[in-house]
């Protein structure tokens, strides 16, 4: 029961191979640790290494009888996407590629790919299904929109099952567990208002506030990390059970604006937050909520956080306790 996690010391990745550890599969971490912290992997055999090595994926593929992968690793900074598109295609393209083509060689059958609403771009439903047009807005979506591509022709043509995880906005942490949120540069909303609260920002930008929503700002769906975690090891049984390849998105369905975080943060952890109104981001939907039933009814995906202040709470938690933060 060996489950390849490339991207394991990362963010997402390392709830899952917590999660993986606890159900009872050991998890081959692969990671080059260029975002990812090596003490967030407590469990499983740790290997440092590019994800698209295929010297070092042959070792792993020959030493253990890997029964699936779950590849989280990528870079994952929409702006940087757009200046540095090369390295996008680069990292999580063509890297990607070199992991596939060993996992044919090595025959290796299921793949769970961390994938992003992003590949919806501007959402012509509200909430997103599955079947919506795919038409990413930015890089970084396509490179993700690249992966599914040849994810679908991989499997016509050389049986690999995948499960593509659509996930929405990921947020909390298993903070009792020492995990969570910790990017460097950081660009989600949750903890860059945290720190402010934290005392270590002065302001926070509210990108556009004359969208056609509620208050004018952004809404976004958040999803508790944990749950994300649950829903790989579901889709690993799916897989296993030799059902049908297939995508699926992970939100709660339900959308918060940025001016909503913001009063959430305020009211869980008690600290005034300033903010600073920009102008929009292009590319930037107004409104991204998912249409989970598919994963609720198939996977049969039990979301256990439900409420943003809980999701949040849990990211406080994570955040006083997160190496190198002081609380001011
Ligand atoms: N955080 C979100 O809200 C969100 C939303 C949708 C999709 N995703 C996707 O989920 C995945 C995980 O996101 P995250 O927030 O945990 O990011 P993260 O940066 O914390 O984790 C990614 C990990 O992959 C590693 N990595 C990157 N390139 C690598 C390479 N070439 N070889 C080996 N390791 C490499 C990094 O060191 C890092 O540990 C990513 O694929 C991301 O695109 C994230």
């Amino acid at each position: 029961m060996e489950i390849l996690v490339t991207g394991g010391a990362g963010y997402i990745g390392s709830h899952a191979v917590k999660a993986l550890a606890e159900a009872g599969y050991t998890p081959i971490v692969l990671d080059n640790l260029s975002q990812g912290h090596r003490e967030f992997v407590r469990q499983g055999v740790f290997y440092q290494g590019e994800l698209g090595d295929t010297v070092l994926l042959k070792k792993i593929f020959t030493q253990h009888d890997i029964e699936a992968v779950m590849h989280f690793a990528a870079l994952a900074l929409v702006g940087e996407s757009v200046s540095e598109p090369a390295k996008y295609y680069e990292n999580n393209v063509i890297q990607t590629f070199r992991l596939l083509r060993e996992m044919v060689k090595h025959d290796v059958k299921n793949f769970i790919f961390s994938s992003t609403c992003a590949v919806y771009g501007i959402p012509e439903k509200i909430p997103i299904p599955e079947e919506h047009l795919r038409a990413p807005a930015n890089p970084y979506g396509k490179t993700k929109l690249a992966v599914e591509h040849m994810l679908e022709d991989f499997s016509r043509a050389y049986n690999i099952k995948y499960v593509f995880l659509r996930y929405f906005n990921a947020a909390g942490a298993d903070y009792r567990a020492g995990i969570g949120e910790d990017h460097f540069p950081e660009t989600h909303l949750i903890p860059i208002v945290l720190d402010a609260a934290m005392g270590r920002r002065k302001k926070v930008n509210v990108f556009g506030t004359d969208y056609p929503t509620r208050d004018g700002t952004c809404i976004r769906d958040y999803i508790h990390v944990a749950d994300l975690a649950q829903a790989h090891m579901l889709a690993a049984k799916y897989l296993k059970e030799d059902r049908e390849s297939g995508a699926f998105n992970l939100g709660i369905g339900q959308g918060f604006s940025v001016r909503e975080v913001i009063d959430i943060v305020e009211e869980v952890t008690g600290k005034k937050i300033s903010i600073s109104e920009a102008p929009r981001r292009e590319g930037d939907p107004p409104v991204l909520i998912a249409d989970s039933t598919r994963a609720i009814n198939v996977l049969r995906w039990k979301p256990e956080y439900s409420s943003l202040e809980d999701i949040i709470s849990s990211a406080w938690e994570w955040h006083k306790r997160k190496p190198g933060n002081v609380l001011k």
